[in-house]
Parts: structure tokens; C-alpha cells; sequence
């Protein structure tokens, strides 16, 4: 069984979306699978980045998910930038996607609305360039939030127009996307997404202080009346809290339901910040140990790259051949 997954490395730090939606289920399946996870570079350059801080903040990144358990030694963990069968395999890809499935994706209709003065082409392609990350290393299964969900489906379209037009090349991976946890709302506005990109009250990344997350969940938007209900339409504020408290204690959302009956909001908020201090307390111990070894985590990517490099580089000679490019 063979895993892909990618991650941007922009944003000050991973929060917990991004932990129970990708993070958690590939630390748990590197035990077992032929893991690959990818920090893909050349994706976040479709937002402006500063070139003096980008490495930097790859290099942070990398160490952030060493520090939540991505093991090394179980798994391939390299930089998108590093491998350029990539880019390669995407312009391939380009020739083969109509631009009006591109101009259907939902994240690259935020994004250009967002970025009006800046809505570049690679805004436009940035799902081909996640389909070449993925179909180069012809994985089973990737395991994604939610909000990747379309990009997945455009993924297998892509791999079922190439077989048909070069003859059968590619699998369609199947996306993985937790039954909860897959989709964790803003604390701010909990109809909205938690965004890595959105203000910092609006998200408990993964490396906060105590004093951080506690302030944070004291200020998170709650909805009219008392109880402690799950609903996503009537209660979308406690209902994302109550989801946490549930993840992250490892009940479910009738246990938590039950424990908390009778209690109030300020009950679920001060129970919610303890056990999210108690859990990510070790992440921050480790992420500390590792951010300052730049030569360890470049060289844990560099060791990574020259493993994804040697299947790639297999995938890309078939898909030469296939396309008619000279050998
Ligand atoms: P990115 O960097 O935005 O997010 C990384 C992973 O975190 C998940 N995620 C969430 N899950 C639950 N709740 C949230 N609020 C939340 N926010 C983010 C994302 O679904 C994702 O799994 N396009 C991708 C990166 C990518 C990729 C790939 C992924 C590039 N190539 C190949 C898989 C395979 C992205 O921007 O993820």
C-alpha cells in the first residue's frame, strides 16, 4: 500500500486542521504503508512569498511535522522543489486539462477573488501541479481534509484522460478524508474553514503557549442558549468545540455530549483548552529541540528527495515514452 500527501509550508505554524485532517492519519500510517509526504514549495509560491524567509520557513515546517511524529526513518519526507519530475509531469498534465475544469475549483475562485491584483496563471494550474505530485508516485490512497476533496477528483480525471488518450498508465488514487475532523472551522467564524492564513485568534496552531490557547478558546464565537448540542447548522461555534474537545480527548460527540449536559460554554471552553494544552505540550518541547538544526532538517529533506527522485524518475521515463518525447 503506497501513501501520498502534501502540505504548503506557509503560515506562521500547522494548526490542529490541519493535524486532524492530514497530519495525525500519516503518522499513524507510516506503521504500515510506503508513506511519501511532500512540503510542496512551489505551491505556496502562487501567494506572494518573501524569498529572504521562504527556505527558512521550509526548513520551520519540516521540523514541525518531525516534531508531531513524521518519522524519517519510516517514511520519505521531502521538498516538492527538490524533485523536479514534478514540474515536469504538470506541464504534461496541462496539455491534457480543459481550463474550464481549472476555472470550476472552489479554491482557486477564494484565491483569485482574494488576490484580484495578483490571480497569476499558476493560481489557475495549481491543481495539475498536485496531480503530477501525486500520480508520479502512483499511490493507493491519499489521505487529505476535506477541502482537497475536488482537487482529488480532478486528480483521477487527469489520470483517467491521460490512460485514455497514451494507453493505461496510472491508477486513480482514492482520497482519504477522516469521517470527523476532516473539515475544522475558524474559531472565529465557525461557517468558515480554519485557514492558516486567517488572523490568529481565528486558530490554535499546533506549537501555541498555554496562555495562547487559553485565550484563544476564551474568545472563540459560541451561538445563542446554554446547551451543549452537536449541530453544524443550529450551533456551528459549540458544535466545532465540542468536535475538538471530542478529538482530542478521544471520546465521542454523544459521550461529550453526555459529560457536559448541564454544564455551560465556559465548562466546555476551560475542559477544551486543558486537554489541548496537555496534548500539544510535547509537540512544543520538540519542536524547540529541532528548529535551530537547519543542516539536520535540510539533510532529512535532501535524504527524502533522492528516494521520491528514483520513482519519479521511473513514472516520468514511462510517461516520455508514452507521450512520443525522444528518449
Ligand atoms: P494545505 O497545506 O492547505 O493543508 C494541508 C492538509 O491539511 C488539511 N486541512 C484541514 N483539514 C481539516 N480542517 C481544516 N480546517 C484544514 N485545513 C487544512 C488539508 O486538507 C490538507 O490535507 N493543496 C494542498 C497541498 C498539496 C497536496 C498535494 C495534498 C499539494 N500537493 C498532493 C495532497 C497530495 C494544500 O494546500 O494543503
Amino acid at each position: 500500500m503506497r501513501i501520498l500527501s502534501g502540505i504548503q509550508p506557509t503560515g506562521p505554524s500547522y494548526h490542529v486542521g490541519n493535524y486532524l485532517g492530514a497530519i495525525k492519519q500519516w503518522v499513524e500510517m507510516q506503521e504500515t504503508a510506503d508513506c511519501l509526504f511532500c512540503i510542496v514549495d512551489l505551491h505556496a509560491i502562487t501567494v506572494p512569498q518573501d524569498p529572504k524567509t521562504l527556505a527558512k520557513s521550509t526548513l520551520e515546517k519540516t521540523a514541525e511535522l518531525l516534531a508531531l511524529g513524521i518519522d524519517p526513518d519510516r517514511c520519505t519526507l521531502f521538498a516538492q522543489s527538490y524533485v523536479k519530475e514534478h514540474t515536469e509531469l504538470s506541464w504534461i498534465f496541462s496539455t491534457i486539462t480543459p481550463v474550464g475544469e481549472l476555472e470550476r475549483m472552489t479554491q482557486y475562485k477564494d484565491k483569485a477573488k482574494k488576490q484580484r491584483e495578483n490571480a497569476n496563471a499558476g493560481l489557475l494550474t495549481y491543481p495539475i501541479l498536485m496531480a503530477a505530485d501525486i500520480l508520479l508516485y502512483k499511490p493507493d490512497v491519499v489521505p487529505v481534509g476535506e477541502d482537497q476533496k475536488q482537487h482529488l477528483e480532478l486528480t483521477r480525471a487527469i489520470a483517467r484522460k491521460f490512460n485514455a488518450r497514451f494507453g493505461k498508465t496510472f491508477a486513480e488514487p482514492a482520497a482519504l478524508i477522516p469521517k470527523t475532523g476532516g473539515r475544522i472551522m475558524s474559531l472565529q467564524d465557525p461557517k468558515k474553514k480554519m485557514s492558516k492564513s486567517d488572523p490568529a485568534d481565528t486558530q490554535i496552531s499546533l506549537f501555541d503557549s498555554p496562555e495562547a490557547i487559553r485565550k484563544k478558546i476564551k474568545i472563540a464565537v459560541t451561538d445563542t442558549g446554554k446547551d451543549i448540542k452537536y449541530s453544524q447548522t443550529k450551533k456551528p461555534g459549540i458544535s466545532n468545540l465540542l468536535l475538538l474537545y471530542s478529538l482530542f480527548s478521544g471520546t465521542t460527540i454523544s459521550e461529550a455530549e453526555t459529560y457536559f449536559k448541564g454544564k455551560g460554554y465556559a465548562v466546555l471552553k476551560k475542559e477544551l483548552a486543558d486537554v489541548l494544552i496537555e496534548t500539544l505540550e510535547p509537540f512544543r518541547v520538540k519542536k524547540h529541540s529541532l528548529i535551530s538544526r537547519d543542516v539536520y532538517l535540510r539533510e532529512v529533506l535532501l535524504r527524502g528527495a533522492k528516494k521520491a527522485r528514483s520513482l519519479a524518475e521511473q513514472t516520468m521515463e514511462e510517461v516520455r515514452a508514452k507521450v512520443g518525447l525522444l528518449s
